[in-house]
């Protein structure tokens, strides 16, 4: 990866601590734990940057202060190249118009009381992009696009199967046209198969809308599947980064090694479609 580009996001030695109170006798008064530690990379236009670890290594706390949700204790954020850590309402708007979230469980991270439709437009009501009678029409395209019955719209997200309430996630986070989406495991509550539809989807969306994603996920087959660059994180650091067939193929650090190997099945699926592209790849390039 050429280093002279402005990457579209970049984190640089993000710290994150957590002080927590104590409680009773022995465990009273305060106690920090350091859940990320130093940690930069960056996330250049189209790319998908896959951040893999053991539960409790510190990716979602990374994602969530990348995605400026949470404050880092120390380390800055850029986005385009403007120091976004320390971003003021009206660029802070701007940031979350480029920079959306997809969380893993779909029904805790969508109003149960609000209709689809009020769901999608949320982002753009706050932001005020679009005049109020386009949007009803840029809503059902939306969900049309995403592969929901945009005469759904009326409906409320109990209503919908964990998949279909996942594509609404989507499609609240393409609604304000982001440059990149941070998907915390974004597929891991679904069915394998409805897993493979949603990741396509985002593989497609990706092409058309030119986006990036920070990936965020356990199944390293998934991973494999979608990423372009991997970042492995062991206790809030990151231990190795490259492309996702160095990581893969010829892995540097033990803690790769290791985390590789307590994955070893391969789903039939992922692999199948991986020798597809390979071979599509030797025809195009032989
Ligand atoms: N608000 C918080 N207060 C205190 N500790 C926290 C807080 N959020 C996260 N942590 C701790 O920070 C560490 C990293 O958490 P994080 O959620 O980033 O891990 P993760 O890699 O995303 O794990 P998982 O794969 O299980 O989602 C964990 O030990 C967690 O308990
Ligand atoms: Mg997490």
């Amino acid at each position: 990866m050429s280093d002279t580009k402005t990457p579209l996001l970049e984190v640089q030695n993000l710290t994150k601590t957590f002080v927590t109170q104590g409680s009773g006798a022995v465990f009273a008064g305060k106690r920090s734990f350091t859940a990320v530690d130093d940690v930069s990379f960056a996330v250049q236009p189209h790319e998908t940057l896959a951040i893999v670890g053991e539960s409790g290594s510190g990716k979602s706390t990374m994602a969530r202060i990348a995605a400026k949700l949470l404050e880092p204790t120390a380390g800055n954020v850029l986005l385009n190249g403007t120091d976004m850590t320390h971003a003021k309402a009206k660029d802070l708007a701007h940031f979350r118009s480029k920079v959306q979230v997809v969380f893993q469980d779909p029904f805790s991270s969508l109003n149960p009381k609000h209709t689809v439709e009020r769901i999608i437009m949320a982002p753009l009501d706050y932001q005020g992009v679009k005049p109020p009678k386009k949007r009803r029409d840029f809503v059902r395209d939306l969900m049309d696009r995403v592969g929901l019955n945009p005469d759904h719209s009326q409906r409320y997200p109990g209503q919908f199967s964990g998949g279909q309430a996942q594509r609404v996630g989507i499609a609240r986070a393409l609604a304000v046209g982001p440059s990149l989406v941070v998907c915390d495991e974004a597929v891991s509550a679904l069915d394998v198969s409805v897993q493979a539809v949603v990741i396509n989807l985002l593989k497609d969306l990706q092409r058309e809308r030119d986006l990036s994603y920070i990936f965020i996920a356990h199944d390293l087959a998934v991973v494999r599947h979608i990423a372009d660059t991997v970042a492995v994180v062991n206790k809030g650091k990151i231990v190795e980064h490259g492309d996702r067939d160095s990581i893969f193929d010829a892995p540097q650090h033990e803690y790769t090694r290791e985390l590789l190997s307590a994955v070893p099945q391969i789903n039939p699926e992922w692999e199948a479609a991986r020798l597809t592209r390979a071979q599509t790849a030797q025809k195009e390039n032989p």
